[in-house]
């Protein structure tokens, strides 16, 4: 079973066309064609749309895009992991490159925020997919490296069965993106978050960064590969029927 994770960002404007964006992705339906594989999709949804999707879609699974580190208190426009569990989201984006504090955005998590956030999900029994990738393709191993052995310090070995990894280049992702990464580049770096992380195999790992009806099946086919993390091409209805009319 290949993941197929819908990251909605900051889209779309309302409930109708988040509610039509779900319509066009009945989980039960979506084998891959020509291999038989079944897939399943994930949507990581705006705050303000969880509730009522929830509500709406009870077949679908939907989590967040980002989470507190805070149980509660004085903590202006953030949602708790609690408030998450209590509506029936089944967990969130952890370390998205558009949140972890960078150049750009100063007050971005650092390593220690997304290390306590994957603390309250996973202490939780709620899915927690981290996203983890280098800026500079030259600098991939050290980056994913550092990342990986800072974000997971100190969490047990046996509340990882709900973390889900998601290789994705800051380089290939957003509207900024120069390119999707390459099958060879795709390949040899989730093999290598596989060998690092601490319970291999058996944690999925992802990968995103301009995925699109074109290369998701290519994508899809790569052995090490559990699914997809998809941006652009997930919030927009007219290129989101299209990636999975491709794909079934
Ligand atoms: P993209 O975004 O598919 O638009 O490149 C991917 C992501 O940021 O998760």
């Amino acid at each position: 079973m290949k993941l197929i994770v819908a990251n909605w960002k900051e889209n779309p404007e309302n409930i109708e066309s988040a509610n039509k964006l779900v319509q066009t992705s009945p989980n039960l339906s979506l084998v891959r064609r020509g291999t038989g594989q079944e897939n399943k999709v994930l949507f990581a949804v705006p705050n303000v749309f969880a509730s009522e999707l929830v509500k709406e879609f009870e077949n679908e699974k939907f989590i967040l895009q980002d989470i507190s580190k805070f149980e509660n208190g004085s903590h202006t426009g953030e949602v708790s992991y609690k408030m998450a569990k209590n509506i029936g989201v089944a967990g969130s984006i952890v370390g998205h490159s558009e949140r972890r504090g960078n150049r750009t955005n100063i007050q971005g998590d650092r390593d220690e925020d997304i290390n306590q956030k994957l603390k309250n999900l996973l202490n939780n029994d709620l899915l927690a997919i981290l996203c983890t990738g280098e800026a500079n393709r030259e600098e991939w191993k050290k980056m994913l490296e550092l990342q990986i052995k800072e974000d997971l310090k100190n969490i047990e070995f046996t509340k990882l069965e709900k973390l889900i990894v998601a290789y994705e280049p800051i380089w290939a992702i957003g509207n900024t993106a120069l390119r999707a990464a390459s099958k060879q580049e795709i390949e040899e770096t989730l093999k290598f978050i596989k060998t690092i992380l601490p319970g291999g195999k058996n944690i999925k790992v992802l990968y995103g960064g301009s995925v699109d009806e074109k290369n998701i099946k290519e994508i899809l086919e790569i052995e090490d590969c559990d699914g997809v993390l998809i941006g652009r091409a997930s919030s927009d209805l007219e290129k989101w029927k299209n990636l999975l009319d491709n794909l079934v």
